[in-house]
């Protein structure tokens, strides 16, 4: 069995499919100032819409949600359905890394937890450019908040995400890319617990007996509670922070 539909059907179930909550979106978004009214914000990497739902809670702009996961956005549509928000989010099933809008078509681009997919510095320089000067990019990244991770943090990521910069290090790649720092913050642990992974730790339990005899499904489970689980170990060393940027004027 492909495990990629097993993959997507866990992480769609839950809440929000990475770490994040409305309480971060809403003091990243605090920080911005000069929007117009009715901003218009492209949200990349959306997955079931928790950041996008926020975002049209928190203003009364337009919202362009955008993610390659067709199951994920059909399950955002329902929620912009019963919200009554059809007027103002619009879906785009399309790859973050091949994007075709016009220079300056946003006031915000908002990002929770997807630049990765583009990498860090990449994603900084092609998205500054949908901003006018004086618009917003708002990013959340897992990066390194502390020297020194234990041996047994560092080798987890050495293989799922070796590309794992430190925060200092991101400091310095927004500096290069021209952009102002406006806020910076590390999310409080509950924004990984509450809505990603006790959720997803408690779908991987319930995923184990009635696929008992699937071995490739039983590593996946495997790789996604090792996830979790070094979290809870190691989450002194690193965490997912926001940057607030702001192109110059
Ligand atoms: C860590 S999740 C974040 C989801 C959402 N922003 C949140 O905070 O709950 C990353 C998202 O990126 C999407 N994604 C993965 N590869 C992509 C690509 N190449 N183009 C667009 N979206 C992609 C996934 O489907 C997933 O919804």
């Amino acid at each position: 069995m492909p495990m990629e539909p097993l993959f997507h059907e866990i992480f769609n179930s839950l809440p929000q499919q990475g770490p994040g909550s409305d309480a971060c979106t809403r003091r990243a978004f605090a920080a911005i100032s000069g929007l117009p009214p009715r901003p218009k914000i492209l949200d990349l990497g959306c997955g079931t819409g928790r950041p996008t739902l926020a975002l049209a809670a928190l203003t009364a702009g337009e919202i362009v949600a955008l993610d390659n996961n067709r199951a994920a956005l059909e399950r955002l549509a329902a929620k912009v359905e019963a919200a009554g928000l059809h007027g103002r989010v619009r879906l785009v099933e399309r790859d973050v890394a091949a994007l075709d809008f016009a220079p300056a078509s946003f006031d915000v681009v908002w990002c929770e937890g997807a630049i990765f997919l583009v990498g860090f510095e990449n994603g900084l320089r092609a998205w500054r450019e949908l901003v006018p000067p004086g618009g917003a990019l708002v990013v959340s990244e897992v990066a390194w908040i502390r020297d020194d991770p234990p041996e047994g943090a560092r080798r987890f990521f050495a293989s799922v995400y070796p590309a794992m910069a430190k925060d200092q290090e991101n400091l310095a790649k927004i500096a290069a890319a021209g952009l102002e720092l406006l806020e910076h913050f590390v999310m409080p642990a509950e924004a990984w617990w509450t809505d990603f992974y006790t959720p997803l730790e408690q779908r991987v339990g319930a995923l184990r007996a009635p696929l008992a005899a699937d071995r490739a499904a039983q590593e996946l489970l495997d790789g996604l509670q090792a996830e979790v689980d070094v979290y809870r170990e190691f989450s002194a060393w690193y965490g997912s922070v926001f940057y607030v940027l702001r192109r110059p004027r």
